[in-house]
């Protein structure tokens, strides 16, 4: 049926006869002559029908957009002043000698190269992928997990499947469970992440193993995740942090390099937890931006303005400032609306000071808390921020997670309105990540999964200081994008019920859930360690896109639904029964 894609098309084919196939891109009549831009995989190819065969013609004159159509012809170079130089084909034509029709299409609810809402283009999903876009999106999302495998396996891993119909994993989110028919009233749970499984193959003796695999977390969705999304699941054994670092660094960089012809950084830089939270208020920042946040509390001790005094003095406050250099054009409605920004992360105010003249001292500022503050206060946090004539800065006091939060957000929005963000590709290692995070009600969640190792080796010094305990986790992140983590993993059995202690997970429900992580233990468990990609995530940045669902065939919409098929859907009532389970009416 097709002799060439029109990627093949060149000089050396003229006057040759062809055949292709696709679709039916664009027509055009012409004063008798029809001309017709067929669409494959590869790309356009013009079409002529001539009026010397009637009946082709007419044929011809009956294509709509979006038909299938096989057009056998020759090829030849377009007249003078007709050659398109946008197009890789734009100096041929195929001249058609003869056209089947293999499909005819409805006019289609959109064109796939107009801007449709999201909702049409998830629901005709197959019109959406013909567009250009999409088709470049998942070609590129091939070439990196081509690479990567390539990588992996000339780096001695073995590629294992692991089950799908599994146990909770526990990453954090909520489980998408499926009851069993053949154990009425069990349920088997979609792993949020092969985790365990994996931990049992460096048990298992496998030393190195890869997947590209699906993973499911039932949780609330952004534009960078999915309930139903894909890792590039590594684990090691007999390896320590800083050489799985290193490894993973280096897959990373050949694929930027394979697919993008990207340079990335070699050794990629690493910023402690503390650093980034100090520097950036978050654990994943994008050092394309240069804006810092200053740590300012000491200079506020003492002062009489109450907003400040208290979080300079708390050890679990901090008074942070981030200077906006040439910002002291912002107007007073940007300002307002900042504050109303900080504000939706628990803000109580965004105080500034605009540096109209900075020879000027007091007088050359503006602001509305120079009043409560005394001038050599201020002139130290001038000092400290380095602010020149012309720039603010903006101040937050509170928590240091409403700080962190508001000011972390302050500083990406105001990188974006105000263009600030430089050099294309910044990723970075974040480590040290403390071990455990505190809930609200002062409970321990681990601040990675509760089988990573903590720096300490014995369980009596974590059980001793545990909100102190660092951890031996690590995060790659990539232009402000959590892209990967992964950690070192608890191998002893002593150190593994220890953790579960601590997180409250008593040893009857330890047994319950884990029992068969913790008796693997028992035979000779290597020191071991690994990492998850997010490879959605990853695609979307090396493509471009805004959303991770602009690089999955068929994602789900934010409210975890699949539009084109209609899932999720009721099942029959009889499913049901058979499942052993009861349905109530949705209240
Ligand atoms: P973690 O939970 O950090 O670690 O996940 C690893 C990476 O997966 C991506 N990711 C997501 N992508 C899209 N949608 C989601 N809902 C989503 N959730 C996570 C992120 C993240 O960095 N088992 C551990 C890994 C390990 O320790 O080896 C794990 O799953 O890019
Ligand atoms: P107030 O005394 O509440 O009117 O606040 C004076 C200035 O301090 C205003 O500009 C507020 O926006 C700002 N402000 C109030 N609370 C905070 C806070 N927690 N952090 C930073 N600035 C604040």
């Amino acid at each position: 049926m097709r002799s060439h894609y029109s990627d093949q098309i060149d000089r050396s084919l003229i006057g040759k006869e062809l055949a292709v196939a696709g679709w039916l891109h664009r027509r055009r009549d012409h004063g008798g002559v029809i001309f017709v831009d067929l669409r494959d995989r590869e790309g356009l190819l013009q079409v002529v029908f001539d009026p010397d065969d009637p009946e082709m013609f007419a044929q011809a004159e009956r294509l709509r957009g979006e038909y299938v159509i096989a057009v056998q012809g020759v090829l030849r170079v377009r007249p003078e002043g007709t050659i398109n130089p946008e197009l890789p084909t734009g100096e041929f034509e195929l001249v058609a000698k003869e056209l089947t029709v293999l499909n005819q299409s409805k006019t289609p609810p959109f064109h796939h190269e107009e801007k449709a809402s999201e909702e049409t283009r998830l629901r005709y999903r197959y019109l959406d992928l013909r567009g250009e876009v999409m088709q470049r999106n998942l070609r590129l999302r091939h070439a990196i997990t081509k690479t990567i495998r390539n990588f992996l396996d000339e780096s001695g891993f073995f590629e294992i499947e692991t089950p799908l119909l599994a146990k909770t994993t526990p990453e954090g989110a909520r489980d998408y469970l499926v009851p069993s028919r053949t154990h009425p009233g069990q349920f088997f749970a979609l792993p949020q992440s092969p985790q365990l499984m994996k931990q049992l193959l460096m048990m298992s003796g496998f030393d190195r193993y890869y997947q590209i695999v699906k993973c499911f977390r039932d949780e609330d969705l952004r534009a960078d995740r999915q309930p139903e999304f894909t890792q590039v699941d590594i684990e090691t054994a007999f390896m320590d942090e800083d050489s799985i670092m290193l490894l993973m660094e280096s897959l990373i960089r050949q694929t930027f390099k394979t697919v993008l012809d990207v340079d990335l950084p070699d050794p990629l830089p690493r910023l402690t937890y503390a650093e980034a939270m100090d520097l950036y208020g978050s654990d994943a920042p994008d050092l394309r931006n240069p804006l810092v946040l200053n740590e300012v509390s000491d200079l506020f001790m003492g002062v009489e303005f109450k907003v400040f005094a208290g979080p300079a003095t708390n050890p679990n406050s901090r008074i942070a400032a981030l200077k906006i250099p040439d910002g002291g054009s912002l107007s007073r409605k940007e300002i307002d609306d900042y504050t109303a920004l900080v504000g939706r992360y628990g803000a109580k105010g965004l105080a500034y000071i605009k540096v109209n003249d900075r020879a000027a001292g007091k007088d050359g500022l503006q602001s509305p808390i120079l009043k409560f503050l005394p001038s050599d206060v201020v002139e130290d946090v001038l000092k400290r921020v380095g602010a020149e004539t012309g720039d603010l800065v903006f101040f937050g006091a509170d928590k240091i997670r409403i700080v962190n939060e508001s000011l972390g957000a302050l500083r990406d929005q105001i990188g974006k309105d105000r263009d600030l963000l430089a050099g294309q590709w910044k990723p970075l290692w974040v480590v040290d990540f403390p071990m455990f995070e505190e809930t609200m009600d002062g409970s321990l969640t681990p601040s990675h999964h509760p089988f990573t190792a903590p720096r300490v080796d014995n369980f009596s010094d974590l059980k001793a200081n545990p909100k102190g305990a660092l951890s031996r986790a690590y995060d790659m992140v990539l232009n402000g994008t959590e892209i990967g983590g992964g950690s070192i993993r608890i191998h002893s059995p002593e150190m593994q019920s220890a953790v579960f202690d601590l997180l409250g997970i008593d040893s009857e429900e330890a047994q319950s859930k884990f029992g068969f992580l913790l008796t693997a233990m028992d035979y000779g468990c290597p020191p071991h360690g690994g990492i998850a990609f997010g490879l959605d995530r990853l695609v979307m940045l090396m493509a471009g896109a805004e959303s991770i669902r602009d690089v999955i065939a068929f994602p789900k919409t934010q409210t975890a639904s699949d539009l084109l098929t209609g899932a999720p859907s009721a099942a029959s009532t009889a499913q049901i029964k058979e499942l052993g389970i009861r349905v109530r009416s949705p209240s």
